[in-house]
């Protein structure tokens, strides 16, 4: 059974189709990458499954409950966490508690029965921990985002991801902005994510992090999914190439 099933999805703003009929699976333990031109409906998918985009047709299932429908803390609460395209940090907490938020009402561990309860102190602060660790903040765990270079932010923000120990992650251009020794590091740190057990879905434009990091890809244009597969034998179809890599010549 897959983590995740996407079956013919479709979101539309007014006249605009910018999800149009998605269907799709995600595996447990993979990395998947999700690329597209800018506009082709990354974002708005990812919106579609954490609940900040409603479905005018189509269903998501996240271990066979169907998730379609439900509010994004409900969604949270079963499992699934983002981050944003930009990042949101809040300015007036440390890095460590910006992570701690994380844990509020996040599942318990187990068979998702204790979802939206509060987990006891210990629990907490392991999870916290953890994530710190994981993410290699230890030394900034006392720190305001505002003091810290972009690339480390954006650490934080997964931290906090990670620190709700959900099923699977989403994340939104996550190397967005950094510098390639950065994006080098990040990279890095999303496949030990990975090895610790984590699903994750990350939107991406450079196809050499893709090739690095992710088991999966599928590729978006104009809201459909018009091809899927392991990178390599994915980035080498011609209709890839004419809707996305074309596009791209000269700027990787
Ligand atoms: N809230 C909204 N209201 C109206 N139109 C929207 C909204 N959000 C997205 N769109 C439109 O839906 C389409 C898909 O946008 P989306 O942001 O999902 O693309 P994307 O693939 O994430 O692009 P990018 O690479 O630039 O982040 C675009 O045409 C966009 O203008
Ligand atoms: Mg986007």
């Amino acid at each position: 059974m897959s983590l995740l099933s996407i079956v013919d999805a479709q979101v539309r703003f007014g006249g605009v189709r910018a999800v149009d009929g998605v269907t799709i699976s995600l595996e447990r333990g993979n990395v998947h990458g999700l690329v597209g031109p800018n506009g082709s409906g990354k974002t708005t998918l990812v919106n579609a499954i954490s609940g900040f985009a409603r479905l005018h047709d189509g269903s998501v299932t996240l271990n066979d409950e169907q998730i379609s429908g439900m509010r994004p803390d409900q969604i949270f609460t079963r499992g699934i966490s983002r981050t944003f395209q930009s990042i949101r940090l809040l300015s007036t907490l440390t890095v460590r508690e910006n992570i701690l938020i994380g844990t509020d009402r996040a599942r318990a561990e187990g068979d998702g029965r204790g979802a939206g309860k509060l987990l006891p102190r210990d629990a907490v602060n392991d999870r916290v921990d953890h994530a710190v660790a994981l993410l290699g903040l230890e030394k900034f765990a006392g720190d305001f985002p505002s003091q810290l270079p972009y690339g480390l932010q954006r650490r934080v923000e997964i931290a906090r991801s990670v620190a709700s120990r959900p099923e699977l992650i989403l994340l939104d251009e996550p190397f967005a902005g950094m510098s390639r020794a950065e994006r080098d590091e990040l990279s890095d740190v999303l496949i030990e994510i990975a090895d610790d057990g984590f699903t994750l879905l990350v939107i991406e434009h450079d196809m050499r992090i893709i090739h690095k990091i992710c088991s999966h890809l599928f590729v978006m244009n104009f809201g459909r999914c018009i091809a899927e597969g392991s990178p390599r034998e994915t980035a080498e179809l011609e209709i890839v190439q004419e809707a996305y890599l074309g596009k791209q010549h000269g700027t990787a």
